[in-house]
C-alpha cells in the first residue's frame, strides 16, 4: 500500500475548451488514483493547458515554463505536461528542443498522449491502493471521457460540441493549433450531459470555435437548434448555453429554440471583430457591419430579453482612425452587453501575419481600446440599472470569499450576488435588485 497518494495540478488559461479539456484530463487523472492539489510545487505531476490567442497569453506560458524549468531543478522527480494550443498539432520538435524538462506534449482536446505514460508516472502496481481504472475504457469516438464533474464548478460545465474550426479568420491561429472542424456525435454529447447531470451539474454549456456549425461537417440535418433543445429536455438540465457563436451561422432555427425554449438561456456570444467593412474584408469574416446589425436586430425582435456579448479587435492592420470609429459607432448603436476588447496580435502562421504590417502603434492601440472600454462602462452601467428593482432568477453557482454573499447568473449570464445563511449552491433563486454596477448586481432573495 502506497502511503501518499500521486498528486497533480493543472494550470489552466485560455477558453472554456480548455476549461472543458482540463476536466477531461483531471478526471481522466483521478481514475488512475491521482489527487489533486493546488499547489504545484507539491505536485508529482503539472499540467499547462495554455492559450496562444494573443501574445499576452503566450508571454504567460513563457512566464510559466521558466517558473517550472526553476521547480524541475528542484525536483527532478517532477513530471511536466505541457498541453493545449501552445503545443498544436504537430510533431512538436521544436518545442521538445526549446523545453526539454517538459516530459509529455498534448495537442488540444486530445489527452491521450498522457495515458500512455500515467502507468510511467505512476508508483509501481503493487503499491497502488486499488488497480487503476482504464481511461481509456471510458474513451469515446473523439477522445472526450463522459466524466464526473468533480474537476471543476459542478453546478456548470463545458461540453464541447464542435471541435477545431475551418474558418480561416486572417487574424486567427486557432485554426493551425485546433486543426479542422469536427461536430462531436450527438450521441456522445448527450450521453456526456447525462453523466453531468446525474453528478448534479445543472447547466450545460455548449462549446465551439463556431459553435452555430454544429452538425455543418456532416450529412445529417441535425443542427445547433436540435442540439439545444435535446440538451435542455434531459431530466436534471436547467440551463443551456452555447458559445461562440459565427454570425455568419445564425440561423432562424437556432433563435426560434432560444426563443421557444425556456432552458436554453438568451444569451449570445456573437463576436463582430469590427464594424468596417474594409477592415471584415481584411479579416475575412464573410459579412457586413449592416448585416450583422441586423442580425442583431432580429434576435433582439424575437428574443427581446436576449443579452448580446462580442468581441471587437482595435488595431487590426491598416486600421485606420475612421475605421476604428466605426467601431466605436457600432457599440455605440447595439448597445451590447459586453464587449470582450482585444489589441491586435500577429501570430504566427496566420494570413495577417504573413501579408499585413502591424501598422497600427501600440499607444495608438491602446488608446482605441480605453476610447472602447469607457464606452462599454456607461452602456453596462446604464443597462444594469434598468435591473434595479425588477426581479431576476438566478442559477447559484458559488460564494465570494470575502463577504459571504452567494453568487448567481441570470439567464442573460449577468453576475447578481445576495446573503443567505443556507445553502444555496446549484439553486435557482429570486432575487430582487437593490444595487446594480456595470459587473454585477446585489439583490435581496425573495
Ligand atoms: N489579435 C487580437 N485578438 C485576437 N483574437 C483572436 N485572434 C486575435 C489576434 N491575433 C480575439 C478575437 C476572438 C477572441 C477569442 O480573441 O476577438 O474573438
Amino acid at each position: 500500500m502506497n502511503k501518499q497518494k500521486q498528486k497533480y495540478n493543472i494550470w489552466t488559461i485560455g477558453c472554456q475548451m480548455n476549461t472543458a479539456d482540463s476536466r477531461h484530463l483531471a478526471n481522466c487523472l483521478e481514475g488512475f488514483g491521482y489527487e489533486f492539489t493546488d499547489n504545484a510545487d507539491e505536485a508529482n505531476l503539472v499540467v499547462l493547458n495554455t492559450c496562444v490567442v494573443r501574445a499576452s497569453a503566450e508571454n504567460k506560458v513563457n512566464g510559466k515554463l521558466q517558473y517550472m524549468q526553476g521547480l524541475k531543478k528542484h525536483r527532478p522527480e517532477i513530471k511536466i505536461a505541457l498541453m493545449g494550443c501552445f503545443v498544436g498539432r504537430g510533431k512538436n520538435t521544436a518545442l521538445r528542443e526549446q523545453f526539454p524538462f517538459v516530459d509529455i506534449f498534448l495537442p488540444p482536446s486530445d489527452i491521450s498522449p498522457i495515458i500512455e505514460h500515467l502507468d510511467e508516472f505512476a508508483p509501481p502496481r503493487e503499491q497502488q491502493e486499488e488497480p487503476p481504472l482504464s481511461c481509456t475504457s471510458k474513451m469515446n469516438d473523439s477522445g472526450h471521457l463522459a466524466l464526473p464533474a468533480s474537476a471543476g464548478n459542478a453546478v456548470s460545465a463545458n461540453v464541447p460540441a464542435v471541435l477545431g474550426c475551418s474558418h480561416a479568420c486572417t487574424y486567427c491561429i486557432i485554426p493551425y493549433r485546433r486543426g479542422r472542424e469536427h461536430s462531436r456525435p450527438r450521441t456522445e454529447i448527450l450521453k456526456e450531459v447525462r453523466s453531468l447531470t446525474l453528478q448534479g451539474v445543472k447547466e450545460i454549456i455548449l462549446l465551439g470555435q463556431i459553435v452555430d456549425r454544429y452538425g455543418a461537417d456532416s450529412d445529417s440535418e441535425y443542427d445547433l437548434a436540435d442540439l439545444l433543445r435535446d440538451t435542455a429536455a434531459i431530466d436534471g438540465v436547467e440551463r443551456v448555453r452555447f458559445l461562440t457563436s459565427h454570425p455568419g451561422y445564425m440561423t432562424d432555427r437556432i433563435i426560434s429554440a432560444i426563443a421557444e425554449e425556456e432552458k436554453i438561456c438568451p444569451h449570445f456570444e456573437l463576436p463582430c471583430q469590427s464594424g468596417s467593412d474594409k477592415i471584415l474584408t481584411q479579416m475575412r469574416r464573410g459579412y457586413t457591419a449592416d448585416e450583422f446589425s441586423r442580425l442583431v436586430s432580429n434576435i433582439r425582435r424575437r428574443i427581446p430579453s436576449a443579452a448580446i456579448n462580442t468581441d471587437i479587435i482595435v488595431g487590426f492592420p491598416g486600421e485606420t482612425d475612421a475605421h476604428f470609429i466605426e467601431s466605436y459607432r457600432l457599440a455605440e448603436e447595439l448597445r451590447f452587453d459586453t464587449i470582450h476588447i482585444a489589441k491586435y496580435s500577429p501570430r504566427p502562421q496566420t494570413y495577417a501575419a504573413r501579408h499585413l504590417p502591424d501598422n497600427v502603434p501600440e499607444e495608438e492601440k491602446e488608446r482605441r481600446r480605453k476610447m472602447l472600454d469607457n464606452l462599454q462602462n456607461t452602456i453596462l452601467t446604464e443597462n444594469n440599472a434598468l435591473l434595479l428593482g425588477k426581479t431576476v432568477d438566478v442559477l447559484v453557482d458559488g460564494k465570494t470569499r470575502k463577504n459571504q454573499r452567494w453568487r448567481g447568473r441570470t439567464p442573460q449570464n449577468k453576475i447578481v450576488f445576495f446573503e443567505d445563511s443556507s445553502n444555496q449552491l446549484g439553486q435557482i433563486v429570486s432575487v430582487k435588485i437593490k444595487w446594480t454596477g456595470p459587473f454585477s448586481m446585489i439583490g435581496n432573495k425573495i
